[in-house]
């Protein structure tokens, strides 16, 4: 018997669930420290340009994988390929699904824990960012807290992807992503009316242009990828939910449109807050949690505005897991055969509990370290850092030169004729930047990343006195996988 496959109701419910799935911590909580260590406006820049010549193409190479297969990533890959190698790069996509979600939900726990303590109160007694770090250490200490609202927040997950993609992950998506919007405009209203707002603003709009380095073009440009959801097949899973009849590369501006947009308001809300109420605007990974909550309790209405703060965050978080848990199931549902409900419950249950030993790294888990990192640290590592930026290296490389760049624009063309017509420059961008831009600097923020890169540099530098080691090893590595 063949299944049917689901499809999205409405392009705009697809947008809205990409949207959502990109929209994420990694909007709200990431972005702004991030931005906020490496310099501000600078900053803002270089991502800005990463997401625009790689995080487009890549995008729009991913969701036209999903939509040309009609399959999870590993049957996507063994479709067009029908090799084993090629079969792995979509397999390797599904673990980092299980392997980001059982942090990820980690995290979000955390923010669906401080809605609560928002709504306690809790924040006003905290008189300056110390006392708000104790109590979150004091928190996340709790084994019953932390794992908790791990638990709870994994239920929420499952429920939305157990419904299925019509009735659930794009219902849930059209009531959250209108919420969510409304509640970070309020945010940036309140930001921005307080007194004091003007230094935030500066901070993101005044380049300092001296703060940038490779390290932080390196940063965004990873940054680039995990805001876009790109790399391990949540595009291309919610791409294969599409028709032919879809208009890919509009869909893909619009749903960068949102990500972005949504991320540089987050990035005023919390800025002009943070300067008005005098704390440190390069807080690090506690700056949602250590300082935001201080912020609140400072600010008039600050009781609502922290619960409106955690929520929006949360259900960001959300919008982002469920995507993470499809891919899991597409696979299983594609590949094995599984019902939809049976693959929810199992890997919904199965990734909780692989997050368990994620949430203890923070209590009695704590001291377990391989290689200095705790399981949490080694659980984003080898997600942001390895899984993420090789998915998407292999996906800029197979769309381009394996599967073959005119049989892509073929597909790419399907639902977009007129689209292309009045924009015919695009598809020789998509080529420059996908064939050659994207693997490139991807592979060169790869083996920086795990270190490779300086003492390659360092040897050929020796040799040649030149900066080329990432584009000979990555010569080297096509050559090979073209064979
Ligand atoms: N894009 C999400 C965020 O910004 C994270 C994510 C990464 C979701 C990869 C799905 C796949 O938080």
């Amino acid at each position: 018997m063949i299944k049917q496959r689901e499809h999205w109701g409405s392009k705009f419910g697809f947008i809205l669930a990409a949207a959502g799935s990109a929209v994420g911590l990694g909007n709200i909580w990431k972005f702004p420290y991030i931005a906020g260590e490496n310099g501000g406006a600078a900053f803002v820049f270089v991502y800005l340009i990463c997401i625009a010549v790689i995080g487009l193409p890549v995008l729009t190479a991913e969701i036209l994988l999903g939509r040309t297969t009609q399959r999870n990533p590993v049957g996507a890959f063994k479709k067009l390929s029908g090799s084993k190698f090629w079969t792995a790069v979509g397999g390797m996509g599904v673990i980092a699904g299980f392997v980001i979600l059982s942090f990820y939900s980690v995290v979000a726990g955390w923010s669906f824990g401080y809605i609560f303590e928002a709504m306690k109160g809790t924040f006003s007694t905290f008189s300056d960012a110390s006392f708000a770090g104790e109590h979150f250490n004091s928190l996340v200490g709790n084994v019953t807290w932390i794992v908790g609202f791990h638990g709870g927040f994994f239920l929420l997950t499952m429920l939305v992807v157990y419904a299925g993609v019509k009735g659930g992950i794009e219902r849930g998506s059209k009531i959250m992503m209108p919420i969510l919007f409304v509640i970070l405009l309020i945010l940036v209203v309140r930001g921005l009316t307080l007194d004091g707002a003007e230094k935030g603003l500066a901070f993101l709009w005044n380049p300092d242009w001296s703060k940038i380095s490779g390290q932080s073009v390196l940063i965004a440009l990873g940054h680039a990828f995990f805001t876009l959801s790109l790399g391990m097949g949540a595009m291309m899973t919610y791409g294969s939910y599409l028709t032919e009849e879809d208009n890919i590369p509009s869909a893909a501006f619009q749903v960068l449109f949102l990500d972005t947009l949504i991320a540089i308001l987050a990035g005023i809300a919390i800025f002009t807050a943070v300067f008005a109420m005098g704390q440190d605007p390069g807080a690090g990974p506690g700056l949602i949690f250590h300082t935001i909550p201080v912020v609140f309790s400072k600010m008039p209405g600050g009781l609502l505005f922290g619960v409106l703060f955690f929520l929006l965050l949360t259900l960001a978080a959300l919008t982002s897991a469920i995507s993470l848990l499809e891919v899991v199931v597409a696979y299983f549902v594609d590949e094995l055969n599984w019902k939809r409900h049976q693959a929810v419950l199992v890997f919904g249950l199965l990734t909780f509990l692989i997050g368990i030993p994620s949430a203890l790294s923070f209590n009695v888990m704590a001291d377990v370290k391989w290689f200095d990192k705790t399981f949490f640290d080694i659980a984003d590592f080898l997600a942001s850092n390895i899984l993420l930026p090789v998915g998407g290296l292999f996906i800029a490389v197979f769309v381009a030169w394996v599967w073959g760049f005119d049989k892509a624009v073929i597909e790419l063309k399907k639902g977009a004729v007129n689209f292309f017509e009045k924009n015919d420059w695009m598809i020789v961008a998509w080529k420059f930047f996908l064939k050659y831009f994207a693997p490139v600097m991807i592979f060169i923020v790869f083996l920086h990343s795990i270190g490779l890169l300086e003492s390659a540099v360092a040897q050929i530098k020796q040799y040649w006195g030149l900066d080329v080691s990432g584009l000979i090893l990555l010569i080297l590595l096509i050559r090979y996988l073209k064979k």
